[in-house]
């Protein structure tokens, strides 16, 4: 080699080595700075027999001059060829890293801006579940559900999984008949004939919000742009529960400026979600245990909207700024519900928040409590605690309060319309703040945003309405009997809020106390799934043997990990717990997402 080539090769190296620095996304191997994914298209068989997705990927790619290669993110993904205009692309897949899994680089032609991926997923894949129909609520077909948020897209599709590129999509995905297929895109609403099913998602979206659903599904409309899907026995009480999406839409739009996102669906699914909802654009996928009967629990249908703007609009640029998406979120779910419903009820909500909140953040570590958070060579699942939802709402709340709410609510609206469809930092957030908010020297933020604990200025909430729940519960542990509590608090009126709060103020209760709100209350008949879990914490506390029954069947009739973790984490607490939880683990865990199963793993252990 002449002098010349070697310092050309040389400067080439650090070149390279620079690029790499500067642009080394935390959770993906993908380099978007020379090679980004614009546009997807899938073509996918969906063959529940094999319990695979079985196609292709086509990316459409915007590259930088000289760029040769493209890294994308898979996780177990099998690939059987990689073509660009009918020729074969060289390809290798690098060595697996636990959640990460495996980097993809496939080597370019010199032109052309279109790859195809032709590949299956594995049966284990974790963003996928496949259901059996005896596994479903109707027992007649088979289901199938995604969840790709946090770095679970590349279990099922090829792509440059991080938050901070964005794509738009197209898809043509085949289903057997009789079962009808639904993506975070344009949708059906009828089933055809043909069990070919085409979507359009015509804005660009981060990797996370890839999202498919298979099922025996009927819809049924709510209001102009607004529908829900279900399988069948279930859509009657959707459409009753989720009576006022319409006007949340229209509140949210109120507030912070046009709904983007044509439609605002949401999906039922079957009761092994392992989430409360997820906000896959035009299609939130939700929970059936928010179908308490009586709207009750219908703020989650506000927080999934509200990410219409914070998160799929505006979105955290890595999950250590997931701040941005839930803090906001909860603060925007939150003006929803007041301006529906009233500030009294928002503020037993807010009251209800900052209490999970004070209670998790006993229990982290110091540097999980900074909203900024710091999750790399970490699962990014680590940093769904509160600090990014409920902390992150305080902070929001504290900036309402110091600004004034006009102002603030102008700045709001005006960030999520400057930075619509980019991803932001918590310091390009910082930096925003501090050039358009007047007032912006006055809120503390280094200590909301780069320390831990809550900053002594925290917002108080003031609820009268819980105020005199506590009395109750002082009154109760004073000697007063459920009945004397029924008449003088007028119980018939509480709502499903003063009854968690009643149940998460009292302390740990003796069996004839347990009988008694028993009786009087019927908590273990309950159909609420919230009152449900708390009122379970209390039969593990007390190893009340009347609630057992429910207690296995709460834990093996639905997955979701808010309510599987922390009772599972309770009864491990004792020796009698564990045993219990072993045995009701071994019947459940079949039956869970991967989600929820990898956590209650850690809890309870792996069943031999
Ligand atoms: N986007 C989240 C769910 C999520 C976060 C999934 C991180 C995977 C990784 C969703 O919007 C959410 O926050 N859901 C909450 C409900 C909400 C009312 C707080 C849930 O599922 O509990
Ligand atoms: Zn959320």
């Amino acid at each position: 080699m002449n002098s010349k080539s070697f310092f050309v090769l040389l400067a080439a190296f650090v070149l390279n080595a620079q690029v790499s620095q500067a642009q080394k996304l935390p959770h993906s191997c993908a380099r978007p700075d020379q090679v980004a994914v614009k546009h997807l298209h899938l073509d996918l068989k969906v063959d529940f027999d094999a319990k695979q997705l079985v196609g292709s990927a086509t990316l459409k790619l915007d590259r930088k001059d000289g760029a040769t290669e493209l890294r994308l993110d898979t996780n177990g993904l099998k690939i059987t060829k990689i073509s660009a205009g009918g020729a074969d692309l060289k390809w290798e897949l690098g060595e697996h890293m636990s959640s990460l899994g495996k980097a993809l680089t496939i080597a370019l032609p010199e032109s052309g801006d279109e790859v195809t991926i032709e590949y299956s997923t594995s049966p284990g894949a974790e963003a996928v579940q496949w259901l059996s129909p005896e596994q479903t609520t109707d027992k007649v077909h088979p289901f199938l559900f995604t969840q790709s948020q946090a770095i679970l897209a590349r279990t099922w599709v090829p792509c440059q999984d991080t938050p901070a590129v964005r794509m738009t999509y197209s898809a043509k995905i085949s289903v057997p008949p009789a079962l009808m297929a639904v993506m975070s895109a344009s949708n059906p609403q009828e089933k055809n004939d043909t069990g070919v099913y085409e979507f359009e998602m015509k804005q660009p979206i981060p990797s996370y919000l890839l999202a498919l659903a298979v099922g025996d599904l009927k819809f049924q409309s709510l209001g102009p742009r607004s529908g829900v899907y279900s399988e069948p026995s279930v859509l009657k009480r959707a459409v009753y529960e989720l009576h006022d999406t319409e006007k949340m839409i229209s509140a949210a739009e109120e507030l912070y400026g046009p709904y983007r996102w044509d439609r605002y669906d949401v999906i039922f699914l079957p009761s092994s979600f392992p989430f409360g909802g997820m906000e896959n654009p035009r299609l939130t996928f939700a929970t059936p245990t928010i179908l308490a009967g009586d709207r009750s629990l219908v703020a989650l249908i506000a927080h999934e909207l509200a990410h219409s703007w914070s998160g799929n609009l505006v979105t955290n640029a890595t999950w250590d700024d997931f701040w941005l998406n839930e803090g906001f979120t909860v603060y925007f779910e939150q003006r929803i519900m007041e301006s529906i419903y009233g500030r009294k009820y928002s503020e037993m909500l807010a009251r209800l928040s900052l209490d999970g909140l004070k209670e998790e953040i006993a229990e982290l570590k110091a540097r999980d409590q900074w909203l900024k958070l710091s999750l790399t060579g970490r699962n990014p699942d680590d940093g769904m605690t509160s600090i990014a939802y409920d902390k992150g709402y305080f902070f929001l709340r504290k900036c309402e309060e110091v600004i004034g709410r006009e102002k603030w609510d102008a700045f709001l609206k005006g960030y999520f319309d400057k930075f619509a469809f980019k991803s932001m930092t918590t310091e390009s957030f910082i930096e925003y703040v501090d050039a358009n908010l007047e007032g912006a020297d006055k809120l503390n933020y280094k200590q909301w945003i780069y320390a831990e604990g809550l900053p002594a200025d925290c917002p108080v909430v003031e609820t009268e309405e819980l105020a005199n729940v506590e009395k109750a519960c002082e009154a109760y542990i004073g000697g007063k009997s459920a009945s004397e509590i029924a008449s003088s608090f007028e119980t018939q009126k509480w709502t499903t809020h003063h009854w968690n709060h009643f149940l998460r103020e009292l302390p740990k209760l003796s069996t004839k106390q347990m009988d008694e709100l028993d009786a009087e209350f019927q908590f273990t008949q309950s159909g609420n799934s919230e009152i449900t879990h708390d009122w379970l914490t209390h039969v593990i506390g007390t190893q009340y043997e009347p609630g057992l029954a429910k207690l296995d069947s709460f834990l093996t009739g639905q997955g979701r990990r808010k309510f599987l973790q922390p009772l599972y984490t309770k009864l491990v607490e004792t020796e009698q717990g564990k045993q219990l939880a072993k045995q009701i683990y071994a019947k459940a865990r079949g039956g869970y997402h991967a989600v929820s199963r990898q956590t209650i793993d850690g809890i309870v252990g792996v069943p031999e």
